[in-house]
This record gives C-alpha cells, structure tokens and sequence, in this order.
C-alpha cells in the first residue's frame, strides 16, 4: 500500500510513518515544520519527505495514493494559539484541498479530528453524537471551530461527492516524539519530574483528562485508515484521572519532588474529558492495552535519552 502523512513530522505523523514503514508499505510524508521535528524521522528509512505546507505541496504527490492520512497541525494549545492563521488554514483550506485529492484519485481520506471539538462538555464521558459545548470567539476557538468546520467538510464530501473518507477524534495521546516542551500535560510532568523542578498545575489539578499511549493510538488509526468507516469514531483511553492523580503516578514512577506550583486556569478550560469508545470497540475491534504507568515509564525513558541529547 502507498500512505500520505500530512504532519509526518511531528509526533502522531512520525510514530504513524513508523508502523506503516514497518509493515512494508510505501510511506509519503508532507511538513512544514513548523511544530514538528526532523529529529522524529531520522530513523524512518524509505520515507519521502516533501517539506512545505500541505496546500502547496499536494500537488508533488503521487496520485496512487491508497489512504491519505491528514495530520498537520498544531496540537497543544501553546502552539495552537500562537500560530493561530496556520492553525485554522490547515484544517479548513488543508482538509478541503486533501478531499479534493481524494475525490480525483479515489483515495481513502481519514481526518484527524480531536476531543476539543466537545468544548468544555456538558455530559461525559462523550459519545460521537454529542454535540458539544464550544465558545466560538474564545482563544481556543481558532482550533476547535476549524477542527469543527474540518469535520464539516468532510461530512460535506461523504454526502454529495461520495468521497470515501473517515472522521475520528482523538483524546490526549502521549508517547516518544513529543515535543517536551510544548505545553502538554504529560510531557510537561515528565520533563519536570526529569529535571527535579515543580509540577505546574493549572487550577486546583481537579480536573480530568484520558491518556492515551501512542501505540494504541497508531492501532487505532490504522484501523480506521483500512476500514470504510465514515465515522465520528472517538479514540482514546477511557481511564480517567484528575491531573493531580497524574502528577502523583509521574513522581512514583519517575521520581522528582513532587512539588506542586499552581497557576490560574486558562480561559475555556475543559473540567472533562473522557471518551466513550464502543463505537471503536464494536466497529474497529479496537481498545487501548497499554496501562498509564507502564506508558509514562516508556515515556520518560525516552524523553531522558532525548533531552540529554
Ligand atoms: N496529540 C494529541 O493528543 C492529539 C489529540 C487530538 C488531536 N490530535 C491531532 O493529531 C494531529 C497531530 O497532532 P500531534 O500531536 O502529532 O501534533 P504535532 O504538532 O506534533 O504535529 C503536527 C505536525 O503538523 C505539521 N504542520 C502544521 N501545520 C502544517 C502545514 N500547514 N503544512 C504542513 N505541515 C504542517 C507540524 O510541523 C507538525 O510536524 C493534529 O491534527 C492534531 O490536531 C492530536
């Protein structure tokens, strides 16, 4: 099989070229970097690489693509709002181009989409047909309504221009190859924990949130590329945790003080976030196997090679 990666770079992208790679198929990856990190695919041989922004760039792509796979964007909410205009164009302009990709070529498309599409939800956990809760003028807005309006898209191509493409939503994922210092919980826990500094909490660390190691993901992803699933299909690891629960698991596992430095919340904040996952179950077969302690403990073994490097 030959895969498009869009955002092959950075930390889903290079982790998904990786097992595609791994299982002998042809991998063609698009970035910009301008998140992502050459560093994540020094390893990954047989990758094609074409560095540029994803709308510019389709065009050097070959059109016997059997899935394209679209990944680029900022995910952390540091990045995301400081590269606001990229953030938005990607998932709008970047989604409508890669379906009209997929319309000329017959293509598979599968969209990356998130849980930030629930807002700061009402109900949890979250099953697909929930709606959502999301300011659409708030700071967070400039990924989550272009998240929205992706999903809107694609809905749009399944409908009129029988387009065979597949929606999912990710919940926080973490693993090797990501950025430790953009923001991200896990990542940043870890780091702190590393470098024996204080754990930043935002709030009073009451609220929750799912992990989800990126293996399992992968997995999931793959699933979702090979099956004819138009989705919303939600992927993440239903365990749920307060982030002090976390910040106590990390210094367990990887040591540090423990400290704690608490700041205010940002602004539309989720206190929630919690995926149902039995449409994943019953349609893809799929469920997460790796436990939270044993995916922060392969975490920071690679994040202390990584910084030391
Ligand atoms: N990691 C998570 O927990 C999570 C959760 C929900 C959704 N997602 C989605 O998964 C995808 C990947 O997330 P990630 O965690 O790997 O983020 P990341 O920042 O590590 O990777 C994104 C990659 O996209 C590239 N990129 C950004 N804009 C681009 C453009 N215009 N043209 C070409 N390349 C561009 C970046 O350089 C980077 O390599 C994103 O679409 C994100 O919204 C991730």
């Amino acid at each position: 099989m030959k895969v498009l990666i869009t955002g092959v770079g950075g930390f889903i992208g290079s982790n998904l070229a990786a097992a595609h790679l791994s299982q002998g198929h042809q991998v063609i990856g698009i970035d910009n970097f301008s998140t992502g990190n050459h560093e994540n695919l020094k390893e990954l041989q047989g990758l094609t690489l074409i560095e540029g922004g994803v709308i510019e760039s389709l065009g050097q792509v070959s059109e016997d693509v059997n899935i394209a796979y679209h990944f680029a964007s900022p995910a952390s909410p540091e990045k995301y709002m400081a590269l606001a205009m990229n953030t938005m164009e990607v998932n709008t302009g970047g989604t409508l181009s890669l379906l009209q990709f997929s319309k000329r070529t017959g293509a598979r498309f599968v969209f990356a989409s998130t849980s930030e599409i629930y807002g700061d939800p009402l109900v949890s956990p979250q099953t697909e047909d929930y709606w959502g809760n999301v300011n659409p003028i708030g700071p967070r807005s400039v990924y989550d309504e272009a998240k929205r309006f992706g999903e809107t898209l694609v809905a749009h191509f399944q409908r009129e221009e029988n387009v065979n493409a597949g929606i999912f939503r990710i919940f926080n994922t973490y693993g090797p190859n990501m950025d430790p210092f953009d923001g991200r919980v896990v990542s940043t826990f870890i780091r702190q924990a590393l470098k024996g500094e204080p754990f930043t909490v935002f709030g009073d660390g009451s609220q929750t949130r799912s992990f989800c190691y990126i293996d399992d993901l992968v997995r999931g992803i793959m699933a979702m590329g090979q099956s004819n699933h138009p989705g919303p299909i939600n992927l993440g690891n239903p365990r749920e945790n307060t982030l002090l629960e976390l910040a106590k698991m990390v210094t367990d596992i990887v040591g540090g003080s423990g400290e704690i430095k608490f700041l205010d919340l940002p602004q539309d904040d989720p206190k929630k976030r919690n995926p149902d996952i039995s449409k994943a179950r019953s349609i893809l077969g799929w469920e997460p196997t790796v436990s939270l302690e044993e995916g922060i403990q392969k975490t920071a073994t690679w994040m202390a090679k990584n910084l030391s490097a």
